[in-house]
């Protein structure tokens, strides 16, 4: 019963995060889309350079502004795959004291940088 209950209560959690993810990109992308293309696009824009700003000023002297810079551990953080959970991951650990906005600015600008897969 427990054990049922906790796997409920996981995937409650695991739901959460996805929507608080594409809750960023997807409601805004549904408001613009209202004004068309060019409207979603702006918006996306703008939550990126967000992202880009706060990047270069607190991470970039380890990852470059394009997150291409080797690490100590080994790749590069663009060469890395990551999934946009994973970014998100990392990204709440090194920006806890930023707010949420900024913190899924920064998830979806390093999404951005991934290679191959992602955007
Ligand atoms: C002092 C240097 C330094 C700074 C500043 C820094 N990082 Fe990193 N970051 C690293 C190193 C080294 C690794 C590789 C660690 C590893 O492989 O576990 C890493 C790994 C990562 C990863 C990948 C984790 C993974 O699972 O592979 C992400 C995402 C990341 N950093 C995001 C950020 C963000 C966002 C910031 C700014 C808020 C930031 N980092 C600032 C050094 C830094």
């Amino acid at each position: 019963m427990t054990n049922t209950r906790m796997g409920l209560v996981a995937l409650a959690v695991a739901g959460l995060g996805w929507a608080w993810l594409v809750g960023a990109a997807g409601s805004r992308g549904q408001q613009a889309a209202g004004q068309g293309q060019a409207g979603a696009g702006a918006e996306q824009e703008q939550i990126l350079t967000k992202g880009k700003g706060i990047f270069v000023e607190k991470c970039a002297k380890c990852h470059n502004e394009r997150g291409d810079k080797e690490l100590s551990s080994g790749k590069p953080l663009s060469e890395r795959g990551l999934g946009t959970d994973a970014i998100a991951k990392a990204v709440n650990g090194r920006l806890s004291k930023g707010t949420e906005e900024e913190r899924r600015a920064v998830t979806l600008y390093i999404a951005s940088l991934m290679k191959g897969g992602g955007k």
